[in-house]
């Protein structure tokens, strides 16, 4: 059973974000694609400040997928740099507005002072009661459902007790969160990556044509008011399609 913790129905309680473009932005401009990346914090930190301040319950950003290992070394070196100051750098911020920092996906080959700066951070807001910011680092959807796999099955899966779907669900990386209600994607392309595969399975999906450095609080709040203008049927009619006696549980 798909689920939403938005209160507010017009208003996605799960903003899920793959940031494209970066590479594409630096080469434009003939800088190194690192600057495309460092540029792209920039954004980020726009979108963790618009959702928090607009009542969005969780947002979680693609910042590096399980494929993103395939980049050429120097690239992936100076991603890890720029995780660790950001990290360090938007830690005071964070704690300041009571957002609570996740991290999701495989962490175990990163760099050692990037894993301790992860879960540092993740200490220092776990008692903030704000957004929830998941930042998907070494994230692949497949690994998710994969990971989730061995640990439903060694709990007995199947056989043991409660829905499958929410038991295998509460294996999954984002235990605890709502399914994605909204995930964006910038940068032109239209494809999912390897992202949410199972928490987006009903998500609306936005694709914007920017450059993820070049997104802002317009963009946002477009997001939000084309949002809130999509019909939710999660697989079922629309109301007023059948009287409410031909349709199962209503
Ligand atoms: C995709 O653009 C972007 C990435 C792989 C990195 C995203 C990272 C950030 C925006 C920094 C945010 C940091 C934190 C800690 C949240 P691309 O390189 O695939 O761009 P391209 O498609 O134009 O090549």
């Amino acid at each position: 059973m798909p689920v939403s913790s938005a209160t507010d129905p017009a208003l996605p309680g799960h903003v899920a974000i793959i940031m494209d473009g970066n590479g594409r932005w630096a080469q434009a401009r003939g800088l190194e694609r690192s600057e495309g990346h460092r540029e792209g914090l920039e954004a980020t930190r726009r979108a963790v400040r618009f959702y928090a301040e607009h009542g969005i319950q969780s947002l979680t950003v693609f910042a590096f997928s399980s494929e993103n290992w395939g980049r050429p070394r120097s690239e992936v070196e100076a991603l890890f740099e720029l995780f660790v100051t950001a990290i360090e750098g938007e830690l005071p911020e964070l704690v300041e507005r009571g957002i609570r920092l996740r991290f999701i996906g495989d962490r175990a080959t990163f760099p050692p002072t990037l894993q301790t700066r992860m879960c540092e951070a993740e200490e220092a807001t776990a008692g903030n009661e704000g957004m929830c910011l998941v930042v998907a680092l070494g994230y692949g959807g497949r690994w998710d459902i994969l990971q989730a796999a061995r640990k439903w099955v060694a709990k007995g899966g199947a056989e043991a007790d409660g829905d499958a779907e929410s038991t295998f669900a509460a294996e999954l990386s984002t235990t605890g969160l709502a399914d994605v209600d909204l995930l964006i994607r910038t940068g032109g392309e239209q494809r999912i990556s390897n992202f949410l595969l199972w928490q987006a399975a009903y998500a609306e999906i936005l694709f914007i044509e920017t450059y993820w450095p070049d997104v802002g609080e317009k963009d946002f709040e477009r997001s939000l008011a084309w949002y809130a203008q999509r019909q939710r049927r999660f697989g079922r009619v629309s109301a007023g399609a059948y009287s409410a006696t031909e349709v199962p549980g209503a």
